[in-house]
């Protein structure tokens, strides 16, 4: 895989550079105002060094989940003034994809100037499992550049045009995040450093099994907390009153809980309330006294207590999910406890990207106190997974350079 380094040694002056990278950034749903930019500003070292090196950068990135057409409400625009702020010059943002406004804004680029193209999602074809369909729009997004430059790490899982099929058509390499991640979740998958403790949490079991049964026989100790640890807890016969239930889950949680024996640590005690709201009354209660009519929003503090003394002896650690629903104030104790104890491990300790990055931002941890925090939620977990993920995978075959 070409290195970022190889690209600038070969020299990029002049030269117009595509840069995929992942700008996902959380939005406050009423101001639309970014509420966490570690994305953001992670995909600064690549486009700083692109741009000393006298390269025109056009930036090509995704925002939310929009249907394939145009919709202000993933509008890449704040994302633009903030990457502004950050590299203290104005970002113009094309009001389109790969279109004529696109087209114009490239062709008036100086040396070192940066360009952000209007959200990839915006059409359709990003998307789609249709390789023409793909391949048309990949097509659009080369033409705007000469080499081509994947730094975006939290979608190297997805076949999408701008990550995969755009790489096919230009010379490529990968930026320094997409580096480094790597770097990281190989020191996590070959030969960790013993003990292997990870931490699971997040709402649905579901989502996690694959990375569940592929790092069980890896790892010494599996926390489990979130929304997700009430499935086990019901697989171990547990009542788990209104708590998130995946019912058609519980047979296979209880196959894993046999199959792990002690190395699935499951809590202890919750928070439990009876609604799902920032103003309610809490109670702490052991997991086998979950009242009926109360549901479970977060671990308690005897289950922070266990697990900060399971991590408190762990040679490397990867935590992916919040232990509860840490955006309200009564259900943050657990996950701000775990992220705590995972900050004090004395070896390698992992964040692995989405809400649990968000969380050690949101609930104002020392983001330096983390040996990583990773941008990619889905990715590094299937990297973990040990599946083949496009957008590495495209880069690793020849550059055409
Ligand atoms: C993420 O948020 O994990 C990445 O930006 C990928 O987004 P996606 O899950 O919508 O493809």
């Amino acid at each position: 895989m070409r290195s970022l380094d190889d690209l600038l040694a070969e020299g990029v002056s002049g030269r117009r550079v595509l840069l995929r990278a992942d700008l996902n950034v959380p939005l406050d749903k009423q101001t639309r105002e970014i509420t966490d930019d570690g994305r953001i500003r992670a995909s600064l070292p690549t486009l700083q060094a692109l741009r000393d090196g006298g390269a025109r950068v056009v930036v090509a990135a995704h925002l939310g989940r929009p249907k394939g057409a145009p919709d202000p409400q993933f509008s890449l625009a704040p994302v633009a003034a903030r990457l502004g702020e950050l590299l203290g010059s104005t970002v113009p943002l094309a009001t389109d994809v790969a279109g004529e406004d696109a087209k114009a804004k490239v062709a008036a680029l100086a040396d070192g100037d940066v360009l952000l193209l209007e959200n990839v999602r915006f059409e359709a074809a990003e998307t789609s499992k249709d390789d023409a369909e793909r391949r048309e729009l990949a097509d659009r997004l080369a033409a705007l550049a000469d080499l081509y430059v994947d730094d975006a790490f939290g979608a190297v899982h997805r076949k999408h045009a701008s990550v995969f099929d755009v790489a096919e058509r230009l010379p490529h390499a990968a930026g320094r995040l997409v580096a480094r991640e790597l770097e990281v979740l190989t020191r996590l998958t070959t030969d960790p450093e013993r003990p292997y403790v990870v931490v699971l949490g997040g709402s649905k079991v579901s989502d996690k099994l694959a990375v569940i049964e592929a790092l069980l026989p890896k790892v010494d100790r599996l926390l489990v907390g979130g929304g997700m640890c009430f499935t086990f807890l019901a697989a171990q016969g547990h009542g788990v009153g209104k708590s998130l239930l995946e019912a058609d889950q519980v047979d296979t949680c209880r196959r894993l809980l046999a199959e792990a024996g002690d190395r699935i640590v499951l809590p202890v005690d919750v928070v439990c309330s009876p609604e799902f709201s920032a103003d309610v009354e809490t109670t702490v209660v052991p997991v086998d006294a979950i009242p009926d009519d109360q549901m479970g929003l977060d671990v308690g503090p005897r289950t922070v207590e266990l697990f900060g003394t399971t991590l408190g002896n762990a040679g490397t650690v990867f935590w992916n999910g919040p232990m509860g629903v840490f955006e309200l104030a009564p259900f943050q104790d657990g996950t701000r406890g775990v992220a705590r104890a995972v900050s004090a491990v004395a070896g390698l300790s992992v964040v692995g990207g989405g809400d649990s990055a968000a969380a050690v931002r949101v609930l104002g941890l020392d983001e330096d106190a983390y040996g990583h925090i990773s941008t990619g939620g889905g990715a590094s977990l299937e990297y973990l997974e040990g599946r083949e993920l496009p957008g590495l995978q495209v880069l690793a075959d020849g550059s055409g350079l």
